[in-house]
């Protein structure tokens, strides 16, 4: 689903350089995830602050599964750690906290920290928190097809109806409109199945920075890059 042209409206971060900012000063990589948490909360305040409607954090992916059992429990703990901590202020300032993901390949732990501060802000109004969590964007896709195949063989639906749309329906959060920017720190110029089908028009904003070192004034610039160009969609004037 399009946003309007002119809006910011969903902007989704690829939090990349955790171990890289660790390794610089010689501290192990685990660190540079716990460092990550300030950039986090920086993000979410000013997405909050200029009126962002959707921030999607890209924090563990399909593929991260492959890391090394201690760092993939750490950032288990993280995460419960920062649902934990952050509930009470984030419902407070109106946040939707939300997920993205193959959630059930989470651990029960942080599935079930995760499902709570789900449920407690689900009627919030502010900002769309959404943790992408063992997430892949061909492994969304996948599940899509599955999912929207199930229809097909069920006779609620007929190869007819397969369109965009359809597809779009079937996708894990089928309400969020697609993002507008997508900002990669650390200096990687790829998108690393981060909202493949979702990305197909964003704005692409890369960044040396790496994630720990990722304050608002950063995203300001990232903001303003994003105003200056002109969206076509395809189209030759914008519209
Ligand atoms: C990328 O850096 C970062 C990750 C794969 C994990 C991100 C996890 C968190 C920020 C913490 C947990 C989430 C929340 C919501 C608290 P990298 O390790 O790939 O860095 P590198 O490329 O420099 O090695």
């Amino acid at each position: 689903m399009r946003s309007d042209n002119s809006l910011l409206t969903h902007v989704g971060i690829i939090m990349d350089g955790n171990g890289r900012w660790a390794k610089s000063r010689g501290l192990p990589r685990i660190d540079g995830h716990k460092a990550a948490e300030e950039s986090i909360h920086e993000a979410v305040e000013y997405c909050g602050e200029i009126g962002i409607r959707y921030l999607t954090l890209f924090a563990f992916s399909t593929e991260n599964w492959k890391r090394p059992r201690a760092e993939v429990s750490f950032i288990m703990f993280l995460l419960s750690r920062f649902i934990k901590r952050n509930v009470d202020n984030l419902d407070r300032k109106d946040v939707r906290i939300r997920a993205t993901g193959r959630l059930d390949d989470l651990p029960s732990k942080p599935r079930a920290d995760l499902d709570a501060a789900i449920s407690r802000t689900e009627s919030n109004q502010g900002l769309n928190l959404i943790l992408a969590l063992s997430y892949g964007g061909r492994a969304e896709i996948v599940d899509a097809v599955k999912s929207l195949t199930e229809e097909i063989q069920s006779g609620r639906k007929s190869v007819m109806d397969i369109s965009e749309e359809a597809i779009n329906s079937h996708m894990y959060l089928p309400d969020v409109p697609d993002p507008d920017l997508i900002i990669r720190t650390s200096g990687e110029i790829r998108l690393s199945n981060f909202l493949l089908w979702e990305s197909a028009y964003s704005e692409l904003y890369f960044t040396d920075v790496l994630w720990p070192d990722f304050r608002r004034r950063h995203m300001q610039e990232a903001f303003v890059d994003y105003k200056s160009r002109r969206r076509r969609f395809g189209d030759i004037d914008g519209n």
